[in-house]
């Protein structure tokens, strides 16, 4: 499969009838510091929280997730946090993440907010190119932070810098809100 295999992609909020597929996602690509049941279905509820989901249909028609991420916003910030994307490792490489970024990215834009920061173990090669093509500066060290021991770099955007997203390479138009 190439990149243009995302191209079929729906990235939508998630509702609680997603819940089963998101715990089985987070389960499936992450092996520390994982996010409980419990814990996702309170972000999806959560007015301060975005979760997105990415779907794909299968060879049937049906709609499968194959992706998802979650934005923290606080109130009367600017600054919001990326704490969770993951892809389905059946889809890797084919640039869902960076259609979740997009989309993550769009989201903290329409509440206002002007950064987006997140942690990343030093040792996820792929998120590290993923963040790092989009832009991401590192700014900080965060030692021990992850369950294993691992430390995070703290990685940040300014969202305000549209015209020259490097992303995108091309101007482009904000979204108001
Ligand atoms: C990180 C993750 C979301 C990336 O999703 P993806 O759909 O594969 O992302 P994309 O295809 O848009 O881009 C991945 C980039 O990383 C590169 N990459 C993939 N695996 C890599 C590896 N092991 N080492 C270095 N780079 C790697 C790809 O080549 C691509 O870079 P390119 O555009 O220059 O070719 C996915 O790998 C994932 O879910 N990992 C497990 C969960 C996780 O680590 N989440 C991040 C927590 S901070």
């Amino acid at each position: 499969m190439s990149r243009a295999a995302a191209g079929g992609l729906t990235v939508r909020p998630a509702r609680l009838d997603d819940l089963d597929a998101l715990v089985a996602l987070e389960h499936a690509t992450f092996a520390t510091d994982r996010a409980e049941r419990r814990a996702i279905r309170h972000a999806i509820l959560s007015k301060t929280m975005s979760v997105l989901v990415a779907l794909l249909r299968d060879d049937d028609g049906a709609c499968v997730l194959v992706g998802a991420a979650t934005l923290e916003r606080r109130r009367n910030s600017r600054s919001a946090r990326l704490s969770s994307i993951a892809v389905s490792s059946a889809r890797a490489g084919l640039g869902l993440g960076g259609r979740l970024m997009q989309a993550v990215e769009d989201e903290a834009r329409r509440h206002g907010c002007t950064r987006l920061r997140l942690e990343v173990r030093s040792d996820n090669g792929a998120g590290l190119r993923l963040y790092e093509r989009r832009g991401y500066r590192r700014f900080a060290v965060r030692e021990s932070y992850y369950e294993d021991g691992m430390e995070a770099w703290r990685y940040e955007r300014l969202l305000t810098d549209a015209e020259s997203d490097p992303a995108l390479g091309r101007p482009r138009q904000r979204r108001s809100g």
